[in-house]
């Protein structure tokens, strides 16, 4: 297939003086599995980005008009959709931030492990590529399993010789846009304001909301309510899931907050200070080693991983539970990278 196109803005004099960040150096973000649910709107959110100045939409069908809609956009990136894997080299070469959704979501009755046998397979050819033809780029992974893919990549990049602990990320922006949500829901502040760290993993009672550090504090609220703002959280992408009722699962949500993320890194590498955002790294916080909490982004990927500071009892307890689960996770990965 073929490059689809390749168009930078008819009036670049005109548009550059819109710009808040004129003098943002130049940066490439790939997308791979741009033409998917949460590709299509994340590429329209990173054409929105004024700090990417070039975007490149990969994808083994649909790339083509994706990327021809998403290019009108009168923003700074210019954007190039590649079709097919003979392609791929192409799209990632010189790639500052690749992010990851490609690979087939959850229907209703799914765990997200049950996506294994086929997202396993796709994150380790992707990541095969990247290796190849981006080896320094910060590597953001949305296919779930996220506990499983982000440790597959780590073993592909191994064994290539191009790991890098800092540049590699498991997406979990989503579960913290949650927790935000539903906290400010129940606690009555204004959402804007909130923060709240989620820690541990990507999938049902590993991912561990920590309430009891949100900011603002609210004291409103009862033990049966972190309770159910706990399970909601770790259910979030399940009810997404039964809403869409077999067509798929979170896509819109998931799509901001991929760019968030993106957006983190990339104010990270420009030397932008103190951005924090939670991610599932490579971490000594637990005996596991892979970890959701809150990273220091800067010009080298994670700068700093926070640990988990002061837990309450039903945290504490939230962390040993899930534990288990998150380690068997980690090592299903590691192995299938290195048996196939
Ligand atoms: P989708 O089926 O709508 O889109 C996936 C896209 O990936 C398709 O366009 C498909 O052609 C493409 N694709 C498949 N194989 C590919 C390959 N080898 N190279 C490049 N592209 C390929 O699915 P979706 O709703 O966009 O979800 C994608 C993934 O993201 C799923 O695994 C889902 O579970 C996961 N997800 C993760 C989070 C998170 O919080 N981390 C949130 C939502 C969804
Ligand atoms: C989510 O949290 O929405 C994603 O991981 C998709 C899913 O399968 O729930």
């Amino acid at each position: 297939s073929i490059r689809a196109c390749a168009q930078k803005s008819s009036s670049p004099a005109l548009l550059r003086r819109s710009y808040s960040s004129e003098s943002a150096p130049e940066r490439k973000v790939a997308v791979l599995g741009a033409a998917g649910g949460i590709g299509q709107p994340l590429a329209l959110l990173m054409k929105l980005n004024p700090l990417v100045s070039s975007l490149s939409l990969y994808d083994i069908a649909g790339t083509p008009g994706v990327a021809a809609d998403v290019s009108h956009i009168n923003t700074r990136s210019e954007v190039v959709g590649y079709m097919g894997d003979e392609n791929l080299g192409k799209a990632l070469e010189g790639a500052d931030v690749v992010i990851i959704p490609a690979g087939v979501p959850r229907k209703p009755g799914m765990t997200r492990d049950d996506l294994f046998n086929i997202n396993a397979g796709i994150v380790k050819a992707l990541c095969e590529g990247i290796a190849k033809y981006c080896p320094h780029a910060l590597v953001n992974i949305i296919s779930n399993p996220v506990n499983s893919t982000v440790p597959i990549a780590s073993e592909v990049f191994k064994k290539a010789g191009t790991y890098d602990e800092k540049r590699l990320f498991g997406v979990t922006t989503l579960d913290v846009v949650r927790a935000k949500t539903f906290y400010a829901g129940k606690a009555k502040v204004p959402v804007a304001g909130v923060n709240v760290p989620v820690v541990g993993g990507h999938a049902g009672v590993t991912i561990l909301p920590l309430f009891s550090q949100a900011t603002p504090q609210a004291n409103n609220l009862s033990q049966e309510e972190i309770v159910a703002l706990t399970k909601r959280t770790q259910d979030g992408g399940t009810e997404v899931v039964e809403a869409k009722a077999g067509k798929g699962s979170a896509t819109l949500s998931m799509a901001y907050a991929g760019a968030i993320f993106a957006d983190a890194c990339l104010k990270g590498l420009n030397g932008v200070p103190d951005v924090v955002e939670c991610s599932f790294v490579q971490s000594n916080v637990t005996e596991l080693p892979f970890f959701a909490s809150k990273v220091r982004l800067g010009k080298n990927g994670v700068e700093e991983v926070f640990g988990l500071g002061s837990l309450s009892d039903y945290e504490k307890q939230g962390l040993e539970a899930l534990l288990p689960e998150l380690k068997s996770s980690i090592e299903k990965g590691i192995k299938f990278a290195n048996q196939s």
